[in-house]
């Protein structure tokens, strides 16, 4: 995607949240806590322009899936035109629908989460309800990896991770537009 079509879908979708892309060093931070070659099934939460879904694309297993969901319909159909490949499973939809979306369709459990998605903007209840359906597809052992901007409260999100998950961590990543806090939780 274009960046003139990222600024456009950002002022038009509020959920967009962010106003560029996750940077290249911002990416390499989350998914080095990717054990590329053990994993069978990633799944990405709200993937935008496909900066993550293009840096996953390179270092997976050929045999490995990747899930898409992401809410916002231009940005869908960049990925569906970007993403032209049969490893690649792409769903509009909220991942408020997660449980419901993979039920079944997947090759198996997803052994990593990674998600983008603005968990500020979400009431407590919806934000609960998302964490608690993420713990449940994931495998054992799986990992939930989440990146916010780095002004987010505990209860944004990190309360939540630790309410459900046994081992929780964050950590900041400073080379990007903003800063971002990104959440580590394990199965
Ligand atoms: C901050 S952007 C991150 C985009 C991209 N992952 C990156 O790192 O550059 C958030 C993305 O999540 C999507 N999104 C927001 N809320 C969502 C939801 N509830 N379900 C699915 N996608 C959502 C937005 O449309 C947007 O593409």
């Amino acid at each position: 995607m274009s960046t003139v079509n990222y600024v456009k879908c950002f002022l038009r979708d509020k959920n967009v949240a962010s106003i560029t892309p996750t940077s290249p060093f911002g990416v390499k931070r989350v998914c080095k806590k990717i054990d590329f070659t053990q994993a069978n099934v990633i799944v990405e939460y709200g993937p935008g322009a496909g900066v993550f879904t293009e840096y996953l694309l390179k270092k997976m297993r050929p045999s490995a899936h990747l899930v898409l969901i992401e809410r916002n319909k231009d940005m869908f159909k960049c990925l569906t035109k970007a993403f032209r490949n049969e490893r690649v499973h792409i769903f509009n939809d909220s991942v408020e629908n997660v449980g419901a979306l993979v039920n079944g369709q997947l090759p198996g459990k997803p052994d990593y989460i990674i998600s983008g998605i603005p968990f500020s903007y979400l009431d407590q209840q919806t934000r609960q309800e998302i964490i608690h359906q993420t713990h449940q597809i994931l495998a054992e052992n799986g990992k939930f990896l989440a990146y916010q901007t780095f002004y987010q409260k505990d209860d944004h999100l990190f309360v939540h991770l630790e309410h459900f998950f046994r081992n929780v961590k964050s950590e900041f990543e400073l080379l990007n537009i903003p800063p971002m806090r990104i959440y580590e939780a394990v199965k």
